[in-house]
């Protein structure tokens, strides 16, 4: 258990280069499975979500190298159909491994993932569209058990843009009998990042990033290197940890194309952004304007992974905001932290109104989730006096070293076990 202690008010200034994406690098990993020959993984960042994806492919069988930021799976001739249960319990996110073991073993057995901090999270429409695609599902006793004679391609309807369960359809179709389709698919970055990953072992997937993906089943996946897209969110949240220290930052390999609700965002709240090809520069030296509304959506709309390190922002700005979380219902866990922080906020339902404070002051509080935990120690950047955030795992699920890369920056921060 360690924590983080930060000391506010000091303006963050300087560069920080974009860690890899938590949200491409896991599916790829779990892609990795499906052929027999080596996969080289560049860009992939320490984080607690990638060593549980590293223990998982060991579970299956593979072998796993890591060297400093790439990682080398290569087989051992075989792959297990099954997780293990504590595995499945401690991140949620190795659902995204279904539709590969499919497509490897024809057969999987999972634990039902279950329900998370931020929400309930089902998998019906993954489990709804691996049936469309001729696999039998037996849920028994917390499990479920898959087994496909053969996998034929399908048309598949998405009710909701899911990003997981496009993410399995494209897994568990990419060798199966035929043409599948996916209309209303989601179109986030890191879906478009694991096509290419895909592609560059030999699949035929089209229109990823759009609203209907093709996927033509091929009869076997290669080998391949492959280097993982930037992380938007982190990229995202540094953004934000200079705009609320008055600060001046570029953030390098960044991909500005996939951000431009975030960027817009912060335009609109007053601060300045020069946006390069693949660098923004970010300076806010006074306080910035509250923003009307904000709601989450879906990919290009504004990211919820975004939601709560935005809200710490619009707790000390001019003016009172409106924050509307349409993609999870359990996504407002931070406020109550925040609030112990100084900060004025009134929740109802999905709505978060918050008027803007001159101050936040430091407090100790606990980080709940990985982005919600991120907002605190934003929070804590700027508040007045000394910020304990307690809970660090939780941020170490998606930032990697983040008091490192802001300290750096001229922030007090330290981590202390
Ligand atoms: C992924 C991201 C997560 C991000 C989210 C939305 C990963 C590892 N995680 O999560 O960081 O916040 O996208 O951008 O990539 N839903 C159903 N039934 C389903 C599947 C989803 O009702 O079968 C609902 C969920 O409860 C949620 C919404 O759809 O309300 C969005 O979920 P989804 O897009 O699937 O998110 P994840 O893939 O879990």
């Amino acid at each position: 258990m360690s924590r983080f202690e930060i000391i506010g008010k000091a303006p963050i200034r300087g560069e920080i280069s974009v860690q890899g994406a938590k949200n491409a690098v896991l599916p790829i990993l779990a892609a990795t499975i499906m052929t027999e020959e080596v996969c080289v993984i560049d860009n992939c960042p320490y984080l607690r979500d990638v060593d549980k994806t590293i223990l998982v492919l060991r579970g299956l069988g593979s072998k796993v190298m890591r060297t400093d930021h790439t990682i080398t799976v290569s087989d051992n001739g075989y792959c297990d159909c099954e997780i293990c249960e504590t595995l499945m319990r401690q991140m949620r996110s190795s659902i995204i491994f279904l539709g590969a073991i499919l497509t490897r073993c024809k057969k999987a057995v999972l634990s039902m993932p279950g329900g998370c901090p931020i929400g309930q999270r089902p998998i019906d429409l993954h489990l709804k569209a691996l049936k469309k695609l001729g696999v039998k599902i037996k849920e028994e006793h917390g499990f479920i058990y898959c087994y496909a004679d053969k996998i034929t391609g399908a048309d598949i309807h998405l009710d909701f843009p899911s990003v997981g369960a496009t993410e399995n359809i494209m897994l568990a179709s990419v060798m199966a009998q035929g043409t599948t389709t996916i209309s209303n698919a989601a179109r986030e970055p890191e879906i478009k990042d694991l096509a290419n990953f895909l592609n560059s072992m030999g699949a035929k997937i089209t229109g990823a990033g759009e609203s209907q993906i093709r996927i033509e089943g091929v009869c076997e996946l290669h080998g391949t290197r492959y280097r993982v897209m930037p992380d938007r969110i982190v990229a995202g949240t540094y953004l934000i940890a200079a705009a609320i220290t008055g600060g001046d930052i570029t953030i390098t390999d960044a991909e500005p194309d996939n951000m431009n609700a975030i960027c817009d965002t912060l335009i609109q709240m007053g601060a300045n952004l020069d946006i390069g090809d693949n660098k923004i520069h970010i300076m806010s030296a006074d306080r910035l304007k509250a923003v009307e509304i904000i709601r989450t959506m879906p990919y290009p709309g504004f990211p919820t992974d975004i939601q709560s390190p935005f809200m710490s922002l619009l707790s000390v700005a001019n003016g009172t905001s409106i924050l509307v979380e349409n993609i999870f219902e359990n996504r407002f866990r931070h406020v109550d932290e925040l609030v112990r922080m100084g900060a004025d906020i009134k929740v109802s339902g999905r709505t978060a109104i918050i008027k803007g404070v001159d101050e936040l002051y430091g407090a100790t509080v606990r980080a709940r989730e990985l982005r919600g935990g991120a907002a605190l120690v934003l929070a804590g950047l700027c508040a007045n006096g000394k910020t304990i955030v307690d809970n660090t795992e939780y941020i170490d699920r998606g930032y990697e070293r983040i008091e490192e890369c802001l300290s750096k920056c001229g922030a007090h921060i330290k981590r202390v076990n």
